[in-house]
């Protein structure tokens, strides 16, 4: 049976094709990963761009590629190092399985990045998704690369219920990208070094496209409030053209879940109490302030005295802060601290010690602050 996306007429999935790669032309926005076909560049900067936002990734894929410009950097780095330029990005198991796929490339590819999309896609931490993106950027395949920005898209264009794991996705977005191999490669009109049309560099067909449905659902069919009059395919679009009854109206944003955290201050003659965590944990190998959790409903009077290792300083914290990861929203109460008896695992680092060392997002916000009196509440 054919599928039934198959009732939307070849020549409106043309005109939208077509229509998305001249937009991604004059808007695609100057990406430095952009600048370059190296498939290794490519895999680091969607790795980098799984979960966390363009504008946070630039400064982290450039500096990761000054320090580890191939795969064989990657491979030979020590993972102490490796979390130090991930510090701050979060979702730290990404780093780790980066690492032990750049070992695989080395050994069995003698360093070269693989150019087939299954032999991408069997490399550790590579998911459909992140295989279909390097073999379409880099290579030109005609491969889709459904995340959740493009799977949102999809869902409006076609008016239909799905995720980014729905096989109506994956088979739309794999239509759309063999319709753009056959068009001419694109001009990327905003990363021309003159400004002028002649000096752009040219983008492949099914690299831009893709990029393209990326682009489009970064920056104008956004989650809470698309751009609809701004969007290039608002034409063809079925949540464009009707809003109300569609099925890809914008949904609420999902309620955090409240947690509460207590972060120890301990100081000896110039030096913090800190501990690494096991690799067993998540955030494994970063290291931290003593943080425990205690039970949403703990009562401010009683959160000092819920740890038995340590003896607050003072009846009231230093100072509270939220602190957001990934659903839950963390209230944190920072006290200075004694320690009582010995903390198992627990190192004393000085100020630059702890700066050179891979610390957890929280520990790293509640130092600054500390160390310099400022830094985000
Ligand atoms: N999001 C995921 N991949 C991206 C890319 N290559 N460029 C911009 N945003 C992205």
């Amino acid at each position: 049976m054919a599928p039934t996306y198959c009732c939307v007429p070849k020549s409106v999935a043309r005109a939208t094709v077509c229509a998305l790669l001249s937009w991604f032309g004059r808007e695609a926005r100057d990406l430095p990963w952009r600048r370059t076909h190296d498939p290794y560049a490519i895999w680091v900067a969607e790795v980098m761009l799984q979960q966390t936002r363009v504008k946070t990734v630039v400064s982290y894929w450039q500096r990761w590629m000054q320090h580890l410009p191939d795969v064989t950097a990657l491979a030979h780095a020590r993972p102490e190092f490796l979390r130090k330029l991930w510090e701050g990005l979060g979702y730290y198991r990404r780093v780790e399985l980066l690492q032990r796929a750049a070992r695989i490339i080395v050994k069995q590819y003698h360093g070269r990045f693989p150019r087939q999309w299954d032999e991408i896609l069997a490399l550790p931490g590579v998911g459909r998704y992140t295989a279909g993106a390097i073999s379409s950027i880099a290579y030109n395949l005609a491969v889709p690369a459904v995340d959740g920005n493009v799977s949102r898209v999809l869902r409006r264009w076609l008016g239909r219920p799905l995720g980014k794991q729905d096989a109506l996705a994956w088979a739309v977005a794999e239509r759309w990208v063999k319709l753009a191999a056959r068009c001419p490669p694109v001009r990327l009109l905003r990363l021309s070094p003159s400004g002028q049309p002649a000096d752009a560099p040219v983008c492949p067909p099914c690299s831009a496209f893709n990029q393209a449905l990326m682009e489009l659902g970064a920056t104008v069919c956004l989650p809470f409030k698309p751009l609809c009059t701004v969007c290039p395919i608002q034409q063809h679009c079925a949540y464009a053209r009707s809003p109300a009854t569609c099925a890809g109206a914008p949904q609420r944003r999902p309620s955090s879940i409240k947690r509460r955290l207590v972060v120890w201050v301990v100081q000896r003659r110039g030096r913090y109490l800190v501990r690494q965590r096991s690799l067993q944990e998540c955030n494994g190998g970063f290291w931290e302030l003593p943080t425990f959790e205690i039970p949403e409903e703990t009562s401010d009077a009683l959160a000092p005295s819920t740890c038995k290792w340590f003896e607050p300083l003072k009846a009231k914290p230093l100072y509270q802060l939220t602190h957001h990861i990934t659903r839950y929203r963390y209230h944190v109460q920072v006290y200075p601290a004694k320690l009582k008896g010995n903390w198992p695992a627990g190192r004393w680092l000085t100020t630059a010690q702890l700066a050179a060392r891979p610390m957890t997002r929280l520990s790293r916000k509640v130092l600054d602050r500390l160390l310099t009196g400022r830094g985000p509440a």
